[in-house]
């Protein structure tokens, strides 16, 4: 099941640090670069001919404003310079109150995509009052779409409508927004809830080889699993590379707070299928299905998520582990090639960080341009590299 092809081709050294320092300080251009623009304003989803459009984070609708404000936190871990951490405090945590306040663009699951990197991480990092009071907010209406007949919290749309009641692979990462607000307030339903929408996802999205579903459909009047498909992949029998990213990097943020081992088994068998279906530079095409001559985009910020999470999931792996080496190899690959061959440091006006991120081909939508968490994860991932006591947001 864990058996990793040519795993001779991930035997190479770690990163060098000075490499890593490079590619930090290459990173701290194009975020000063885009700064300005970027205070209360946040970038959109994906750039448009490698350009970030602005958006409000009150009219925005979407799931990526908090990773900006993500970035910013991880600049500022690093560099201790103040102007990141005051963007952030003054310019950006109210926007995600109000949100949440008025119930703004959240008919949706995506409460920890929004809340964790921005206010978890401001409470975290400088105890800010707004950002814990913002973030329990977003934690009881990630609570209120959970359906506990089924066992999982609703991706998308209302929640009486028959025709979405489904779960999506994704929401593994939204689960720690809910593991925080049971420690911080002893309400352990968050917590009880967010394990058993991990466990009903587990059944249901992972296949016997490794791969997984992107989305699976409950019948509303028995709960039980419908069918599974795919929303963003190229077919439903394919894996999606993002989904497949999220199924990496999700199970280990319930892993944080459960120690289940289950979690630590669905790591290995994700992490194992992907690595085996990466093309020769290590940064998969949008679904794990093509590889390197069939003519597709790339998608960067899958490897961006997958790199991020065998970094937390090789923190729990023993040494004596066969699997560990190659995980320790393709972190080093992974991270190699987005720094040799992926970042924006070329193209003078763009304003994120690594091109080749695809958001959604079947929708034509933002395809190979950069996009904000692809950007995120990726400052994550060096934050970790160079700091590997860092303390998780998640
Ligand atoms: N969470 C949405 C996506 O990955 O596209």
């Amino acid at each position: 099941m864990y058996e990793i092809q040519n795993a001779e081709r991930l035997n190479v050294p770690a990163v060098s640090r000075a490499k890593l320092e490079y590619a930090l300080n290459e990173a701290l251009k194009k975020i000063d670069y885009a700064l300005p623009v970027f205070t209360e304003l946040f970038p959109s989803e994906a750039s448009r001919g490698s350009v970030y459009e602005a958006q409000s984070n009150l009219t925005s609708g979407g799931w990526n404003t908090g990773f900006w404000s993500g970035i910013l936190w991880h600049a500022y871990e690093l560099t201790g310079e103040k102007k990141y951490r005051d963007t952030v405090l003054e310019h950006q945590l109210p926007s995600f109150l109000e949100r949440i306040e008025k119930k703004l663009g959240v008919n949706h699951h995506d409460m920890g995509f929004l809340y964790v990197p921005s206010c978890v991480a401001a409470y975290k990092l400088t105890g800010s009052e707004l950002g814990k009071q913002a973030a329990l907010l977003a934690a009881e209406h990630l609570f209120s779409r959970y359906h506990p007949e089924a066992g999982f919290i609703q991706a998308w749309g209302d929640l009486d409508d028959p025709n979405a009641y489904r779960l999506i692979i994704d929401c593994l990462m939204n689960l720690p927004l809910l593991y925080w607000a049971s420690e911080v307030t002893g309400d352990s339903r968050f917590a009880d809830a967010a394990y058993t929408h991990y466990q009903t996802t587990r059944q249901v999205i992972l296949r016997p080889d490794g791969s997984t579903y992107h989305t699976c459909f409950f019948d509303p009047v028995t709960h039980l699993p419908e069918k599974c498909v795919t929303h963003q992949g190229a077919s439903n029998d394919s894996a999606w590379s993002r989904g497949q990213a999220w199924g990496i990097y999700g199970p280990l943020l319930t892993y944080l707070h459960h120690k289940d081992p289950s979690a630590m088994e669905m790591f290995r068998e994700t992490t194992s299928y992907y690595l085996n279906h990466l093309p020769a530079d290590f940064i998969p095409y949008w679904d794990l299905c093509f590889t390197d001559g069939d003519g597709q985009p790339k998608d960067s910020s899958a490897a961006a998520i997958a790199l991020a999470g065998m970094l937390e999931g090789i923190r729990h792996m023993e040494d004596a582990d066969p699997m560990k080496p190659s995980v320790s190899g393709a972190i080093a690959c992974t991270m190699n090639s987005l720094i040799d061959g992926y970042l924006t440091k070329d193209v003078p006006q763009a304003n994120g960080l690594l091109l080749h991120a695809s958001y959604s081909v079947p929708h034509n939508n933002g395809v190979d341009e950069i996009n904000i968490w692809g950007d995120y994860f990726y400052m994550e991932a060096l934050h970790r590299m160079l700091d590997p006591q860092w303390n998780p947001y998640w």
